[in-house]
């Protein structure tokens, strides 16, 4: 029998010992679910900080309890490292770092080469790798493969590989890692079932998928998608806007529809780490054919126009009331990217101050999930929402609906408000002092 045929017997009686590469919002999680179903797991990480919280027993990422964290390293199944020599110990490798764009907006793959690299020095017959970065479709075969075959060894016959998008909605407590499926794509038909049955021990239901490429452009149509939609929705809102109605009014009625319409809503523009990137790598492999992925350019092209179109509308907010930006004190009400997380990566909340700082406003902000955010050379600091605070400001604008904020405490006490999230649409009093989008 070989290696790689073994490793179907190890994993079914958890012998077989899993690597996590990248040990953030997908990777931690993903970690301590293999452990949590009984194999020994290594999680790699370049941030001696992370690798130090998980030895105390700390989680740094909210939807995994530290609790978790401790029992799966009391048990001896958890365990972290920036030491990369170790992979050789492991037969299973996740690849889960980062995928960000470049100043210039194409693929940055300095993480994921890095990554492969420290894999290919040490790889050893019978081991599977798989891919869960997201990226554009050929990434596996084009770029993680050859690299590996540098080691001498051979696709398919002395390792595997597979491309397994990561489809993990942080903050999301109905769709955790176990009950939203797992799209698989092997090299090989092994490669495919090898990782399948890995994954399968922590997911409820796995999709197998033909190629790596195919899994790859799956989780890159999925976010597209979203950002097709959304940039829509903000369309619509600016389309609204002209036309003197409500678009959230709209939205909610068309959504009556039981068939044939999605509801996507509008905001002040995207954030997180993948629905502002992802349809860019898919772009970028596209130019690259000679195709033009138009609708993700203009999905792209109005998205980003919105945190501008929120300063615009604040700005015009207090021109209602002879008051100028420049001095005006703006409270911002949330600088995540999205409800209930403290995540600030590409938060359009960040742009959304740019802009009204250049304009000369004096901002502070309110976030329950973030204690202090870096803007430029700037570090903006929570202000906590006393009575003081929001009376004290000129515009209090909600750039992030987080449950445990009081609307009607906001309303009641701010003197006007600007709210990009329809996050006070249950509030009865003091409607005439608040504007939407
Ligand atoms: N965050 C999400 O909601 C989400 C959802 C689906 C898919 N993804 C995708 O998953 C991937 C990871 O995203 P994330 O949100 O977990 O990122 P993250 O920044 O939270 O975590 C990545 C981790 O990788 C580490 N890292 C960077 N380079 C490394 C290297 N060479 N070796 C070892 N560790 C390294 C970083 O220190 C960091 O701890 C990205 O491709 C992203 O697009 C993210």
């Amino acid at each position: 029998m070989s290696r790689l045929e073994e490793l179907k017997d190890r994993i079914d009686s958890r012998e077989a010992k899993i690597g996590v590469i990248g040990l953030g919002y997908v990777g931690l999680p993903l970690a301590v679910e293999f452990a949590k179903a009984g194999f020994t797991v290594v999680g790699f990480d370049v941030d001696g900080e992370k690798i130090r919280a998980l030895d105390a027993g700390e989680s740094y990422i909210e939807d995994v309890p530290a609790k978790d964290v401790k029992e799966q390293k009391a048990a001896g199944r958890l365990s972290a490292t920036t030491d990369f020599a170790k992979l050789s110990t492991t037969d299973i490798i996740n690849i889960c770092v980062p995928t960000p764009l470049t100043r210039t907006k194409d693929p940055d793959v300095s993480h994921m080469a890095k990554a492969i690299e420290d894999i290919a020095k040490r790889l050893r017959s019978g081991q599977l790798v798989v891919l869960g970065s997201t990226t554009y479709p050929g990434t596996t075969s084009e770029l993680l493969i050859p690299m590996l075959e540098g080691s001498g060894l051979t696709i398919g016959t002395d390792f595997s590989v597979a491309f397994a998008p990561e489809r993990i909605d942080p903050g999301n407590s109905k769709f955790t890692v176990q009950n939203v499926p797992k799209v698989v794509g092997g090299e090989t038909p092994l490669c495919t079932e090898l990782a399948s049955k890995v994954y399968g021990t922590i997911f409820d239901q796995v999709v197998p998928v033909s190629s790596t490429a195919t899994a790859e452009m799956v989780k890159l149509l999925e976010n597209t998608f979203r950002s097709i939609n959304i940039g829509l929705a903000n369309e619509v809102a600016l389309m609204c806007d002209r036309l003197g109605l409500d678009v959230w009014e709209v939205i909610d009625a068309a959504a009556t529809k039981p068939y044939g319409f999605m509801r996507f809503v509008p905001g002040p523009g995207l954030g997180g780490h993948c629905i502002p990137v992802d349809p860019s790598y898919l772009s970028w492999k596209m130019k690259s054919l000679n195709f033009s992925a138009r609708f993700i350019e203009l999905a792209i092209d109005i998205n980003t126009s919105m945190p501008g179109h929120v300063a615009r509308r604040v700005a015009d907010l207090l021109n209602e009331d002879r008051l100028a930006v420049n001095g005006a004190r703006v409270l911002i009400l949330g600088v995540a990217y999205k409800p209930d997380v403290g995540d600030v990566r590409e938060s359009p909340a960040i742009d959304v101050i740019e802009a009204l700082e250049a304009k000369g406003a004096d901002i502070s902000y309110h976030d329950p999930h973030v204690s202090e955010v870096m803007i430029g050379d700037t570090t903006f600091k929570n202000v906590e929402l006393s009575d003081e605070v929001l009376t004290g400001c000129d515009i209090a604008v909600i750039v992030t609906d987080h449950s445990e904020i009081d609307w009607d405490r906001v309303v009641a006490k701010a003197p006007r408000v600007f709210d990009t999230r329809n996050a006070t649409k249950n509030v009865r009093e003091g409607r005439e002092r608040i504007r939407k989008l």
